[in-house]
């Protein structure tokens, strides 16, 4: 039997080791670097996965030296770390991390980078290979990269490669997501640029292309034949927290509908791609967003629900309302919860609807993705005390719990015929064991390496701002009277629950 210590063991063995590079990070004073990026940086190593012609230049306003960088990182590692801290390991990293107070308006900025970077090269052998992650505020991610072309710091014609990584917010809108996407591709190559969506770094998300195409049992009924609805449910239990400047002018549709969920919608409905190569998958991916049937301005009010949380409990706890959070105005139109619904014309998925949901506040933290199978005939079943059978799903958990479960219906034992839901299931945890990991891990390794099968693609962005435009264009047009519509601790406004049951469905009940 094939053990999860065997298959750990025959990984590890196989996995390459990043090559030499400097990751440069834009913004190192801020939440992300200490959150995730070096806790990420930290299990890689670990693991044994980076180079040892490896550095790091952190950049940001703050005013500090390297010392008190380092300083800051040692402490902050202790509450964010995945796992154990090994010393040698971190001793290790703070040797080649290095900080550079810099603004990211000023030309002085990568002037002097330039030089900086040249001596790292020397000291840590990176041989010119740079990895610019801009973990800022999205008004930079032009200024930036049109200044690092300037400073003559992406040319790849030596030999050596040049990257930059991106983090969401990817525009606002379609129109700025196109001009953003103009703007870079002005400086720089399209297999430059790595576009983060932090969802496809999760393990779980990466596994429904394995399962899908990995295994034979599932793909022939994965159509319209068989199934009759797809469900993806991402909610969240915490409100908007102190993210209130950037969320008010966010929302829900726009925060993890355009990327997160549609992203998921992709990767369940998209057709195998030729290759796990990252062109071939992205093409796919591409394929299948473009084909989502427009949603006419007409239409909105019928297949999409807005929400805003209102005051209530999320698991005994008391929470704000959404107008009484800090840094949000007091007569917000802002949604924290979307519920939507989709159809994809291509032959696969003509007439099967894919239901989409995700809101703030709301009872239960929990991320699947629930495929109902058609129902089987009753007529068998007519004479026995058996009138209604319950719904087949096949359900990716996707977070907290990181599993896939198969629910039908089983006999009870005995000499009636009696059904009863059962469900069998896989569990990650159980099997392979648990994995420390921030979720970012693969994104960066994958950089270095230039693999960039997990990030987005100018046109999987684009595309994915196209089906919501309609619903964000008539939105912007009519404030919403009914707000708050749903307490926190909910599972959304009661519209939400109409718009899956007038179709004759229901949504999955998921609080534990
Ligand atoms: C981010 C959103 O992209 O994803 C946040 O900006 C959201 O608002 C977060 O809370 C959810 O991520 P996860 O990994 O906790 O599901």
């Amino acid at each position: 039997m094939v053990t999860a210590q065997a298959i750990e063991k025959s990984q590890t063995q196989n996995v390459p080791k990043t090559g030499p590079c400097v990751m440069i990070i834009f913004g190192a004073a801020g939440d992300l670097t200490k959150r995730k990026l070096f806790p990420a940086l930290l299990n890689l190593s670990a693991n044994n996965m980076l180079s040892d012609q490896f550095a790091i230049l952190g950049i940001a306003r703050a005013d500090k030296n390297t010392d008190q960088f380092r300083q800051e990182l040692s402490g902050e590692i202790k509450e964010f770390a995945t796992s154990e801290i090994d010393q040698k390991s971190w001793d290790w990293f703070l040797n080649r991390t290095f900080y550079k107070r810099g603004n990211f308006d000023e030309k002085t900025t990568y002037d002097n980078l330039g030089a900086e970077l040249a001596k790292l090269d020397k000291d840590f052998g990176t041989e010119a290979n740079y990895l610019f992650y801009l973990a800022t505020a999205p008004e930079y991610f032009s200024k930036i990269v049109d200044s690092l072309k300037e400073a003559n710091l992406l040319d790849e014609s030596d030999g050596h490669w040049r990257r930059v990584v991106l983090e969401k917010p990817f525009g606002h809108d379609l129109k700025s997501a196109e001009d953003l996407n103009k703007d870079l591709l002005k400086n720089i190559g399209e297999d430059q640029i790595f576009r983060i969506d932090h969802y496809l770094g999760k393990e779980t998300v990466q596994n429904i292309m394995v399962f899908r195409f990995a295994n034979g049992f599932f793909e022939p009924l994965w159509n319209n034949h068989y199934i009759d609805h797809v469900q993806i449910t991402v909610s969240e239990s915490v409100g908007v927290e102190m993210r209130g400047n950037y969320y008010d002018h966010t929302g829900a549709l726009r925060d993890m509908v355009s990327n997160h969920l549609l992203q998921l919608v992709a990767l369940a409905a998209m057709e195998p791609p030729t290759s796990f190569t990252a062109n071939a998958v992205r093409d796919e991916k591409a394929k299948v967003l473009n084909a989502v049937q427009p949603i006419q301005p007409e239409q909105v009010a019928k297949v999409a629900v807005r929400g805003q949380y209102g005051k209530g409990a999320v698991r005994g706890k008391q929470m704000n309302a959404y107008r009484d959070e800090p840094r949000i105005d007091k007569e917000s139109n802002t949604d924290t919860f979307v519920a939507l619904k989709i159809m994809i014309d291509n032959w696969r998925w003509a007439g099967v609807p894919f239901y989409l949901r995700t809101g703030k506040a709301m009872g239960d933290r929990r991320s699947e993705i629930a495929i109902q199978f058609k129902q089987a005939p009753y007529a068998m079943f007519r004479d026995t005390p058996v009138d209604t059978l319950s719904k087949n799903f096949l359900v990716l958990h996707i977070q907290p719990e990181e599993r896939i479960s198969l629910e039908f219906e089983a006999k009870i034992p005995g000499p009636f015929v009696r059904m009863t839901p059962v469900s069998m299931h896989f569990d990650y945890k159980d099997f392979f064991g648990a994995q420390p990991s921030t979720g970012y891990e693969t994104l960066i390794y994958d950089c270095i390496l230039g693999d960039a099968t997990l990030f987005n693609r100018a046109d999987n962005v684009e595309a994915g701002w196209r089906v919501v435009e309609p619903i964000l264009e008539t939105w912007a047009k009519e404030k919403e009277a009914n707000f708050p519509n749903y307490a926190a601790g909910s599972m959304g406004p009661d519209a939400a629950d109409r718009l899956i049951q007038n179709d004759g469905r229901a949504w999955r009940v998921i609080e534990k």
